[in-house]
């Protein structure tokens, strides 16, 4: 009897253990349904008015930053994203029909930005920052593919992705969407202005800050809990940029956040660069001043989290302000203060001057930006490298790349020098440090 009743709770355990995985299999390989978009599509002007709404949002969305490599053709791909368990490339998302999405419908194209689904049914990974477009109307998804097949087609194949097993699985992002993937458009807040509600929308939907500003957590899935706390992204810190007095931007004034976001400086804060300069570059400069207005309500609104980064910004540092801009370092002073000081004077000083003000443009003030008060000196050490550059309304501003000029000695000098003398701050970065960031 015992046996009995042993052996009809197994079947009925297997038989459980049979339907859970089969409801697994149709979740993970059943294709998704393509979305209705024939009542959004109905909303739209056509014609010109319709591209033109589409290229404003395609520049809000940013696609470019990400759909286009340096030199290479607007949206045609091929940019690399490494990852801890391999490397993901954009593909081509101009109209061509044999290396692009000439042959994506309508339908298609919106699930992908809201779902992160390709045209064969295939999840895309999240590099790709549809959990933010997931907040987009519809509307303005099929805007912004009219905008993009109104451009002519590239025809360039993107690299294939190099990711191990079992990243190289994509079903298994099914899991991934249904925890992080927000469900429909964001939803209006009754409470607050349309100003504010135009903000969040920009920012939550369209400028998706929070992919680079907000920590992700063990998943890869957005900390929502820390929201615009800072997070460290390629070799890059994309800074806390929550309400908080010291370690975020709450001391900054409406016009500065204005002026950085617009025009990528902020006259007392420093100039964008890096990723941040490129969001400035290809979209945040192109947009309305209204729309930047939005923004920066919304910003300002979102609560403070307190980092434990020591990125503090020192707002008199003592050598910078006993310095005059055109200051000449006495040969004793370069002998004490030794090879960053001489690197400075050789290959900085002519465009930055010595007091943090900037010489010929306010774009190479020093004073006053978190790069320079940062002692871990993560950016510090890419802009050396890598050097800088943004159309801006005073022209091109440009910051040539130090990488084959100087040696990880050289350049671990210099950025103890320029964080001491900036910000000043004790620091230790190591000729390791510096090795480290060229690989990213
Ligand atoms: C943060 C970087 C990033 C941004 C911003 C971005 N994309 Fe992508 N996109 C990617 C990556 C990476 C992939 C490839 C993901 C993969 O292979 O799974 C991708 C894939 C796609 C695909 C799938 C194409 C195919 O052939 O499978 C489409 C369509 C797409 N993006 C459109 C857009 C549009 C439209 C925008 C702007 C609204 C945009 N992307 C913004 C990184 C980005
Ligand atoms: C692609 C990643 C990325 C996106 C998207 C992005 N940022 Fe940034 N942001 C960065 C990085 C990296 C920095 C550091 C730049 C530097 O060192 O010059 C930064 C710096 C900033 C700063 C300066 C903070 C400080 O203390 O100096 C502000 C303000 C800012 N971002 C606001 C925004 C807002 C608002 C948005 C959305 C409209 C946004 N960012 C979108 C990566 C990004
Ligand atoms: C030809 C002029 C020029 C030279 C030479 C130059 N820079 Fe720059 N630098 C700039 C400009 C202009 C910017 C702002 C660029 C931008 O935002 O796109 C900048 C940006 C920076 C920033 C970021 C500022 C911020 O607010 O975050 C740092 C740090 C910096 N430079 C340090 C250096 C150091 C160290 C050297 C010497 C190895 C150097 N620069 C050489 C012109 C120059």
């Amino acid at each position: 009897m015992r046996r009995l009743v042993r052996i009809l709770l197994v079947r009925i355990l297997l038989a459980i253990v049979v339907v859970i995985a089969a409801g697994v299999a149709i979740f993970l390989f059943k294709p998704a349904p393509l979305p209705d978009v024939s009542v959004a599509a109905a909303k739209l002007p056509t014609g010109q008015a319709l591209i033109e709404r589409g290229e404003y949002l395609t520049r809000a969305a940013d696609c470019a930053a990400c759909h286009t490599t340096s030199g290479g053709q607007p949206y045609a791909g091929g940019l690399a994203f490494k990852l801890p368990f391999g490397t993901v490339y954009s593909p081509n998302i101009t109209a061509d029909k044999e290396t692009g999405i000439g042959n994506w419908s309508d339908a298609e194209f919106v699930r992908a930005l809201h779902q992160g689904i390709d045209s064969q049914g295939r999840n895309l990974y999240p590099a790709f920052s549809y959990a933010a477009y997931a907040r987009m109307t519809t509307e303005d998804a099929l805007a912004i593919k009219a905008y993009l097949f109104s451009l002519p087609p590239v025809h360039a194949e993107a690299p294939k992705n190099d990711l191990s097993f079992p990243f190289n699985q994509r079903y298994v992002l099914r899991f991934w969407n249904l925890l992080f993937v927000p469900d429909g458009p964001l939803s209006q807040d009754e409470k607050q202005s349309a100003e504010w509600n135009r903000g969040a929308y920009l920012v939550e939907a369209m400028a998706h800050c929070g992919e680079c500003h907000t920590p992700r957590n063990l998943l890869y899935g957005l900390d929502n809990g820390k929201k615009f706390a800072g997070a460290e992204l390629q070799g890059w810190k994309a800074y806390n940029i929550s309400s908080d007095k010291t370690t975020g931007i709450g001391s900054w004034s409406d016009e500065q956040l204005f002026d950085y976001l617009s025009k990528g400086h902020a006259d007392g804060r420093g100039s964008a660069t890096g990723s941040m300069g490129e969001a400035v570059d290809y979209s945040l400069r192109h947009l309305t001043p209204e729309d930047i207005k939005a923004i920066v309500a919304y910003v300002k609104t979102v609560p403070p989290q307190t980092s434990s980064d020591k990125a503090i910004v020192e707002a008199e540092p003592p050598a910078t302000l006993t310095t005059s801009i055109a200051y000449a370092p006495s040969a004793d002073s370069v002998a004490q203060s030794g090879l960053g000081l001489k690197l400075f004077q050789g290959a900085c000083a002519s465009c930055h001057g010595w007091n943090g003000e900037g010489l010929q443009t306010p774009y190479a003030a020093l004073r006053g930006s978190r790069t320079v008060n940062d002692p871990d000196g993560t950016n510090l050490i890419q802009v050396i490298l890598k050097g800088a550059h943004m159309t801006t309304p005073l022209g091109k501003q440009a910051m040539p790349a130090f990488a084959n000029a100087y040696s990880d000695v050289e350049i671990a000098a210099l950025g103890n020098y320029v964080l001491a003398h900036f910000g000043g701050k004790q620091s230790a970065i190591t000729p390791a440090d510096v090795a480290k960031a060229r690989m990213q």
